[in-house]
């Protein structure tokens, strides 16, 4: 099936998936090169770039964001789109999105003091959940039980001086049953789900929650399809919650995982990928 066309794989580290792609893309014969977001230098000229499309695997926000616009800039199609990666990337612009859109997503708050978060922490109400607008696999995310421990937790944010923990997205706590729900969308498909059961309230695989197959029922379909499309859709995984008002949508991530969903679920998400990206870019 090859053509010549060439794929960039544009990544921090191989992880499974990026092995995955990089086997789907031999099986069928078609060139992927990597692109190391470590090594790689972006200067204004087009051209420099020898591949006809790009998955951007980058595993840090700010590297993947501005590679993408470099990308944008030298007319190569990428996956995912710039003002995709800056919603879904940043939970702050994600949540205003999607609250826009009408979709069911946990009351939140967003504070840009540490004086303020107490307030913003307030009037959310306890528990409630503490996350740093732009992250992944449940880090540095705080469960704050009451007001001493917001003021602790403030206290030693405040001590931090990284940016990360400089602005302060608060939100209800959902009192889930012990899971959370993922759903792989790929354009305007839903290729597999799961749920992802732990004993620990962040139900994120990375942090070793037991994952199971989840049938797709319609209303979980049309949610997810609508999430990811609030994003500006492409390959993205969105992230439920079962609250006591229904599913609600508290992420959509535009670099996603998907070697527990793979592993769940027997779908081959790399090549459903590959599929994708072909068909949008070969002319
Ligand atoms: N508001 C919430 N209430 C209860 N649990 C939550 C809430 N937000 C997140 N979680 C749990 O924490 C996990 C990680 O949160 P998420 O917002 O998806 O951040 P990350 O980008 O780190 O995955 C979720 O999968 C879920 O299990
Ligand atoms: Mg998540």
């Amino acid at each position: 099936m090859s053509n010549g066309f060439r794929l960039g794989l544009f990544y921090t580290i191989v992880r499974p998936e990026e092995k995955a792609l990089l086997a789907a893309a031999e099986r069928r014969s078609l060139a992927m090169v990597r692109l190391s977001d470590d090594e790689m230098v972006f200067g204004f000229e087009r051209g420099s770039l020898d591949v006809d499309g790009i998955l951007n695997r980058s595993v840090s926000h700010s590297r993947a964001l501005y590679a993408a616009h470099y990308f944008e800039h030298y007319g190569i199609p990428a996956i995912n789109l710039p003002d995709v990666l800056e919603r879904a990337g940043d939970k702050i612009l994600a949540s205003l999105r999607l609250s826009a859109r009408g979709i069911p997503t946990p009351r939140t708050v967003v504070a840009l003091t540490g004086e303020s978060a107490l307030k913003a922490l307030d009037e959310i109400g306890y528990p409630a959940v503490l996350k740093p607008p732009v992250g992944s696999w449940g880090r540095l995310m705080a469960k704050v039980t009451d007001r001493e421990s917001a003021e602790q937790i403030l206290e030693h944010k405040g001590a931090l001086s990284s940016p990360v923990h400089s602005i302060f997205y608060v939100q209800e706590y959902i009192p889930k049953p012990d899971r959370d729900l993922r759903v792989f969308v790929v354009g305007d498909r839903v290729v597999g789900a799961m749920l992802r059961r732990s004993e620990s309230w962040r139900t994120n695989a990375a942090r070793g929650a037991s994952t199971e197959p989840l049938p797709v029922t319609p209303e979980l379909a049309e949610l997810s399809l609508r999430a990811a499309d609030a994003m500006g859709g492409g390959v993205l995984a969105v992230d439920l919650m079962e609250s006591p008002r229904g599913l609600v949508v508290h992420e959509v991530n535009p670099t996603p995982e998907f070697k527990a969903l793979q592993a769940a679920t027997g779908v081959d998400i790399a090549d459903t990928i590959l599929d994708y990206a072909l068909q949008r870019w070969r002319r």
